[in-house]
């Protein structure tokens, strides 16, 4: 069953995926807006509510969500995942949980999914890069699996692990960014409701250049915190590494909350562009936190979000 969130979109807002040229619009009223004024403004003549900006988003086609990815083991191309990612090996595959948890351990993908139960999410996915995408999600609550592995007090950070197989990533071999990819989330935020471990999308397997087949979707951050491939989650006290954090420290915060206000240094982040819009694609005004600003603003009470970016 799907799982609707406040400010979720619904299912009606997907272009079903054989049916990519006809395009649906945003229902009004399904999505309760942080930025008024933002999306207002943005919109000019389609009028002057959060709904009625809402209804200005293209859908996305399940064309588009398969070939224009970023996945760096298998090239830094957008087109370069779609054609390289078949050499990912899936099967079999394990993830390990350790690190401060009651219950660690290494876990077939199987294992690891009995008794829980996959939702449909669909979640605006927004890329640091300034394009976005509507994605309608299958997935687990990452808290149901935090739960179970029975977290310590001690816990206040969840670090997570790409696979690395070099024989299989032309990116890998190629040592276009340091390898193992890692993420991280605060404890808070990896168990906000939102949080999910995706094993599909649009009701199939998730394809391998989306991160098969089971990737992290954090939908009020920049899409480079959405993790693929995971191998393994650690629950550890002091702030885990992430990727670009560490390429580019100045570029790319660990935080990596969607933010109009916060300029990346070389680019603005106050619009985006609308990825499968066809002709009439265009920019968007980007919501504060994704849109999801309801949900997920009250963890960061308090917190300077200029800098803590
Ligand atoms: N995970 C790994 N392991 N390697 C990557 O290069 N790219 C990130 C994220 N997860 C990346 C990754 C970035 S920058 C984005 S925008 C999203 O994956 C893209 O997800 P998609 O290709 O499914 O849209």
């Amino acid at each position: 069953m799907a799982h609707r969130w406040k400010n979720d979109l619904s299912r009606e807002d997907v272009t079903p995926k054989a049916d990519f040229l006809n395009r649906r619009q945003i229902m009004a009223g399904a999505l309760g807006i942080g930025g008024t004024a933002i999306g207002a403004a943005a919109l000019g003549t389609m009028g002057a509510t959060p709904a009625a900006a809402q209804e200005a988003l293209e859908p996305t086609s399940l064309e588009d969500i398969l070939q224009y990815n970023n996945f760096y083991e298998f090239g830094t191309g957008k087109s370069d995942p779609a054609n390289n990612a078949h050499a990912l090996q899936t099967e079999p595959w394990s993830i390990t949980i350790d690190g401060l948890v009651d219950n660690p351990g290494t876990l077939s993908l199987a294992d690891f999914m009995d008794g829980l139960t996959v939702e449909e999410r669909i979640y605006r996915f927004r890329c640091v890069e300034a394009w976005s995408m509507v994605v309608p999600w299958n997935g687990v609550e990452l808290a149901d699996i935090l739960e179970r592995a029975g977290v310590q007090s001690a816990a206040k950070y969840v670090a997570f692990e790409t696979v690395v197989q070099p024989e299989n990533m032309i990116g890998v071999q190629r040592g276009v960014i340091p390898f193992p990819y890692v993420e991280g989330l605060r404890l808070d935020e990896a168990m906000n409701p939102l949080t999910i471990l995706a094993t599909g999308i649009y009701g199939e397997p998730l394809a391998n250049q989306n991160g098969a087949p089971i990737r992290l979707v954090v939908p009020w951050k920049y899409g480079f915190k959405s993790i693929k491939s995971i191998v393994r989650i650690t629950l550890t006290e002091d702030e885990p590494p992430a990727t670009w954090n560490i390429i580019n420290p100045r570029e790319y915060g660990f935080y990596s909350n969607v933010n109009p206000n916060v300029s990346h240094p070389r680019w603005s982040q106050a619009s985006h562009r609308v990825i499968g819009g066809g002709l009439f694609a265009g920019r968007e005004e980007t919501l504060m936190f994704n849109g999801y600003e309801e949900e997920v603003a009250s963890m960061y009470e308090g917190m300077d979000l200029a800098e803590f970016y």
